[in-house]
């Protein structure tokens, strides 16, 4: 597996289970995955003696994040080497303007979007769908690092160097909810999906993730099925996160990510097979795990470093009074704003399923009261 973060760290604890041997390519030996004692190689993931060496002796050759250029993927696919998901479905994940035109050609829901080079085709688009105008990094992005706002392209231009690599526009969208259907392909083409989740967002990072999404039956029904017809029309292998938007009460394809993916993290205890084992499963041509949920509800909260720069972790005792919270906690430098981890709680509810987890999270975070709310 290509990186070592938090993702790879749970990939771990999953194949030790099944006697699985992975080994992660880390740029550091202080990676979450390499604190938890996987075997590593340190190496730089665009550096493609690095991968040749992780790769050697391996069955396949799968990733944590999105940061192997896919001419680099190519090139060892075309050395050989099993990867997946392939060079071709993992642009998906990487090219935000690539996905969308792919999807697009494909005729899955998009918001409106055009990429732009200029000031000028910025000031066009806000004029044509209203001002603010949502502005993306097409690659590199991440947690909402690489998204913004643009307010009015002509009293405040968006700055040169951040138009020279191309921008994705939208119109702000008025979001009534957002969800996430993780999906995974085996290699063998079965394929299953996850129970449909819901994602709130705070200062557009995931914080909460909510299961089974409080969606009518109909709309469930049909994010299910475009996840799947999603992952199929693509040709794509592994887990997959599909991220979509609610509006007018009808769903728009937000982004996609192959590869394990925050929103699936409460399958950990939520469903029969978690995202990691099932990401296991499917990379390596095993028959998929059941996907049934193991509660009526499942609610996950993510735990972010506070702006005190204090470790969560050093509240980790009486966080674990917290009765039915499963922490986990990904033994990354705490620094404010930085996923740190995140606690699952199951429940007969939604509602006290969610109390307790953000319950165990505002310890963890030094009891941030105001960051509870209604959603
Ligand atoms: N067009 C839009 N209108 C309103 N909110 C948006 C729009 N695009 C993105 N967002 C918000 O920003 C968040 C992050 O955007 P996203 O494209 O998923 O980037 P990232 O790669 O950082 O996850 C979304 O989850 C959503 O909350
Ligand atoms: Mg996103």
């Amino acid at each position: 597996m290509v990186g070592a973060g938090q993702l790879a760290r749970m990939t771990h604890r999953a194949a030790i289970d099944l006697g699985v041997e992975l080994r992660v390519l880390a740029t550091d030996p202080d990676e979450a995955a390499v604190h938890a004692g996987a075997d590593h190689l340190i190496g730089t993931p665009d550096e493609i003696t690095d991968l040749r060496r992780l790769a050697e002796g391996a069955e396949v050759l799968t990733f944590d994040h999105e940061h192997v250029p896919s001419e680099i993927i190519e090139q060892l696919e075309n050395e050989g080497v099993t990867v997946v998901p392939s060079a071709r479905s993992k642009r998906l994940a990487q090219d935000k303007s690539y996905a969308r035109e792919r999807l697009g050609e494909l005729g899955f829901p998009l918001p409106p979007f055009r990429l732009v080079h200029s000031s000028e085709e910025v000031a066009d688009f806000g004029d044509e769908y209203g001002w603010p105008v949502v502005a993306k990094a097409p690659t590199g992005g991440y947690d909402g690092k690489g998204v913004w706002m643009v307010d009015d392209e002509r009293a405040e231009p968006v700055p040169a160097e951040r138009l020279a690599a191309g921008l994705l526009l939208e119109p702000k969208l008025e979001l009534q909810r957002e969800l996430a259907v993780v999906v995974a392909r085996s290699t063998t083409g079965e394929t299953r999906a996850f129970p449909v989740a819901e994602t709130v967002q705070r200062e557009a990072m995931c914080r909460e993730i909510l299961v089974p999404a409080p969606i009518p039956e109909a709309l469930r029904q049909r994010a299910e099925e475009l996840a799947i017809s999603i992952v199929e029309a693509t040709d794509s292998h592994g887990v997959v996160a599909v991220e979509m938007f609610v509006v007018d009460g009808d769903l728009l394809i937000n982004e996609l990510a192959l590869r394990p993916h925050n929103s699936g993290h409460f399958t950990i205890e939520g469903t029969e097979t978690s995202q990691f084992e099932q990401h296991l499963r499917a990379v390596l041509g095993w028959p998929l795990g059941s996907t049934e949920l193991t509660a009526p509800a499942v609610v996950t909260v993510n735990v972010v470093g506070p702006s005190d720069g204090s470790d969560p972790r050093s509240r980790l005792a009486e966080a674990a009074g917290v009765p039915g919270a499963h922490l986990h906690i990904y033994g990354k430098e705490a620094r404010p704003g930085r996923k740190l981890g995140h606690v699952t709680v199951r429940g007969p509810d939604l509602d006290s399923a969610r109390d307790s987890a953000l319950a165990a999270v505002m310890i963890l975070e030094g009891n941030r009261s105001e960051e509870v709310e209604d959603v």
